[in-house]
């Protein structure tokens, strides 16, 4: 099949296997719902992507693992040991970064709306502060300590790509409704100013660009932003008599969610940033990335087992263990992944299927048309398909049902 993956997720024996197990066995094992991730193909992802960016740059790389996309410890600590930094949203993230081994020199901080006791947290741990508001800034200056290094949080104007109009994270508004983050680029000199008025080092300038970016057009577009921030930081830099020591292009690579798209053209995104940055003449000693998505999504599955089957005016509707409260992203983005019936993943897809999740709502099911597989019985395993990014991070205890398990092999 197009996902399969060697060493990491294949059919042997007309079965599902992920790391050289059989997911079938695993969900009956551990129980269901489980996530079940391979660290190695996590590592494989973050190796890639360093390998690929460092064909193209001399220039000291920052791989800030965007942990909001997973954050298990087991997961952190892999990536820890390959020398990744780490991007966290949270004093919680923050916290459980450093809980696993990260030195806080290498983890940033990118907020929004974020509390007094927020700013008090990150500042204790001593951590680096990524501006996303004036009123921020000002706080910032009564809380935290003078001399302290800090990032602005940018705003190119350019709305970019991804998967759903949500993810939207820049320019004035997506669907209508306001984007929340960060500084226009107008006022990014100011706000420059400022940080050095109020004791901080501004150290570099940030940003971040939706999510799940996957063809050459969405990298040409990104790269428009690319080239607004360091002609920001070239005004910032002759503004404030100093170099910037780093630009934070964000996270947004995106991978492969079915078989009629392409794979992330991870090297041309390298190299056209690469060009860009050579091309600025600023010395920044470093750039810097925060992927999420590229690095965790294919690493892990879902396991969850059928549980009822019915007909409903036609519809086979599978009922499954499982529902939006652990797996968010069909009901919340309306995202497309591919679902495999463990045990009967060589056979004939024959039946059009509803599968749908135990909470008591209508937007609870996993694939909102009608899906083409293996017939599923009750008992069955189901796995759905790259679901090591923003599933159980995201997941709830909605309906008072329990969190689902993970695992990492
Ligand atoms: C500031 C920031 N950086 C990085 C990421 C990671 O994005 P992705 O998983 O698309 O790489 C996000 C995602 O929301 C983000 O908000």
């Amino acid at each position: 099949m197009w996902w399969e993956v060697p060493n990491h997720l294949k059919i042997k024996h007309g079965e599902l296997y992920i790391a050289g197990k059989s997911a079938a066995k695993l969900g009956r094992e551990a129980g269901t719902p489980v996530y079940v991730y391979n660290g190695k193909r996590v590592v494989e992802n973050y190796r890639r992507f360093y390998s690929t960016l460092k064909k193209y740059t001399e220039r000291e790389l920052r791989v800030c693992y965007a942990m909001k996309a997973n954050s298990n410890p087991d997961i952190l600590k892999l990536l820890k040991k390959e020398g990744a930094w780490v991007d966290v949203v949270s004093p919680e993230e923050a916290e459980r970064a450093l809980s696993v081994g990260f030195d806080s020199e290498k983890v940033l901080f990118t907020g929004t709306s974020v509390s007094n006791s927020d700013l008090k947290r990150i500042s204790d741990m001593g951590i680096m502060v990524n501006i996303d508001s004036v009123s921020e800034l000002k706080r910032l200056g009564r809380i935290g300590k003078s001399g302290m290094r800090v990032s602005i949080r940018m705003d190119p104007g350019i709305n970019g790509s991804g998967h759903s109009w949500k993810v939207t994270t820049a320019g004035r508004s997506s669907h209508g409704v306001p984007i929340k983050f960060s500084i226009p680029r107008e006022e990014v000199l100011d706000v420059a100013r400022m940080c050095e008025s109020d004791s901080f080092r501004l150290a570099g300038l940030h940003i971040h660009v939706g999510s799940n970016w996957r063809t050459n057009e969405e990298i040409s577009e990104f790269i428009n932003a690319v080239d607004l921030v360091l002609d920001t930081a070239r005004q910032v830099s002759r503004a404030l008599g100093h170099e910037l020591e780093f630009i934070d292009l964000g996270g947004g690579p995106g991978v492969r969610y079915m078989e009629s798209q392409k794979e992330f053209p991870l090297d041309e995104y390298a190299r056209q940033i690469c060009k860009r940055i050579d091309g600025s003449h600023l010395s920044l000693n470093a750039i810097a990335f925060e992927p999420g998505r590229y690095i965790v999504a294919d690493s892990g599955i879902m396991l969850m087992e059928v549980v009822d089957v019915k007909k409903r005016y036609g519809d086979l509707i599978v009922g499954v263990n499982s529902g939006f409260n652990h797996m968010a992203r069909a009901a919340m983005y309306d995202s497309y992944h591919e679902i495999i019936n463990c045990a009967k993943a060589g056979k004939k897809a024959d039946t059009h299927v509803v599968i749908a999740g135990n909470l008591c709502e209508t937007g609870d099911v996993f694939t909102k048309e009608p899906r083409l597989m293996p017939k599923p019985e009750e008992g069955d395993i189901l796995a759905i398909h790259n679901a090591g990014a923003y599933g159980y991070t995201m997941a709830s205890r909605y309906n008072l049902r329990d969190l689902p398990k993970e695992i990492v092999l």
